[in-house]
């Protein structure tokens, strides 16, 4: 019995020894434990006078064991720590981690622009709705029936009255039915269009002005795009009209600003005419202020609507549309501030 207590000390102190977590010393204590109860149970057997020596040395492994698991159970908790110490070490030599922050889209970055300096003049921002009906995208706006911006070619139509609105003028006409003049508004928004080349997107972002107040004038348009100018581009760029059409203004103009990048001399961006056009304008047709209950015997003012991809592409140099919509990061990082 003795050999066999000896045998199996040596063996659990040797397993012991390779012990390194808590868990596999616990399992081996188990195992130990099992082991014992057995030697304990053979107790039974013995003759009585054998029994006070055999359960002396049974007692005294039980004992020397147990002080055994103890010893190693401090080691191994020891050991547990060094390797959570080793895994969690921080090397405070290693470079950080650079985490990038966003940035306002370049679309996002001029309509602010736009906005600071459309209302450092004076204007409020108003926003119509997206989705519009055909009176207020068209038919208030002066639009005749068979005009060709209300081909379905051309316009994105959702059911027989309702249309993506193709322009934020259509903002104009809900501004004047629920304002009295003097009206000074800014309406920026995204307007659709059934339209895909280098220059043109079927979505994009437009900006409209408009003003209405007793004795507004063409020259008051005039003076306050030569205004806008400046500081949306800069002290030296200057401002073009010409003759244009559009139903819902008469007369109407095309807006040229000198070209930012040769200051009129001509280049390829402005095609070799030291002129960029950037927006559409004119006095507010009468018709349209009828169409509102605004009499224009007594009330004249003036409307202009601009792309703002179009400003963004010439103030940042951007020669496709495109690039402002596919949200490639190298091109966005570079708008970061
Ligand atoms: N709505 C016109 C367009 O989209 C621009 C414009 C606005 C022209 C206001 C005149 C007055 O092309």
């Amino acid at each position: 019995m003795q050999a066999k207590i000896e045998s199996l000390r040596a063996s659990i102190l040797d397993a012991m020894e390779k012990t390194e977590t808590g868990r596999s010393l616990y399992e081996l204590k188990l195992s130990f434990q099992a082991e014992l109860k057995t030697i304990m149970g053979g107790m039974k057997d013995l003759p009585k006078e054998e029994k006070p020596a055999f359960g002396k040395i049974v007692n005294e492994f039980k004992q020397s064991m147990e002080a055994a698991f103890e010893a190693r159970a401090a080691v191994v908790k020891q050991l547990e720590m060094e390797k959570k110490y080793a895994a969690e070490r921080i090397d405070i030599s290693m470079p950080g981690r650079k985490y990038k922050s966003g940035a306002l889209h370049p679309i996002t970055l001029v309509k602010k622009e736009l906005i600071d300096v459309f209302s450092g003049m004076g204007f409020k921002v108003f926003e119509g709705p997206e989705i519009e009906t055909d009176y207020y995208n068209f038919t208030a706006l002066n639009t005749p029936k068979d005009h060709p911006a209300r081909d379905m070619q051309d316009t994105f139509y959702l059911a027989e009255n309702l249309l993506l609105r193709t322009q934020t003028s259509a903002g104009q006409i809900r501004v004047m039915e629920a304002e009295n003049p003097p009206i000074k508004i800014l309406s920026p928004g995204r307007v659709f269009r059934s339209d895909d080349d280098a220059t043109h997107s079927p979505m994009f972002h437009q900006m409209e002005g408009l003003v209405v107040d007793k004795g507004i004038t063409l020259c008051d348009l005039q003076g306050m795009l030569g205004e806008f100018a400046k500081r949306m581009f800069n002290e030296r760029t200057k401002v073009r009209l010409r003759p244009s059409f559009f139903p819902f203004t008469e007369p109407s103009v095309e807006v040229d600003l000198s070209c930012s990048e040769c200051g009129g001399k001509g280049c390829r961006l402005c095609k070799g005419t030291g002129w960029i056009e950037v927006l559409g304008a004119g006095m507010v047709n009468r018709h349209v202020l009828e169409n509102c209950g605004v009499d224009p015997d007594e009330y004249t003012g003036f409307a202009f609507g601009m792309g703002v991809e179009r400003i963004a592409m010439l103030k940042y140099g951007v020669n496709n549309i495109k690039t402002l919509f596919e949200n490639d990061v190298r091109f966005l990082e570079q708008f970061e501030d």
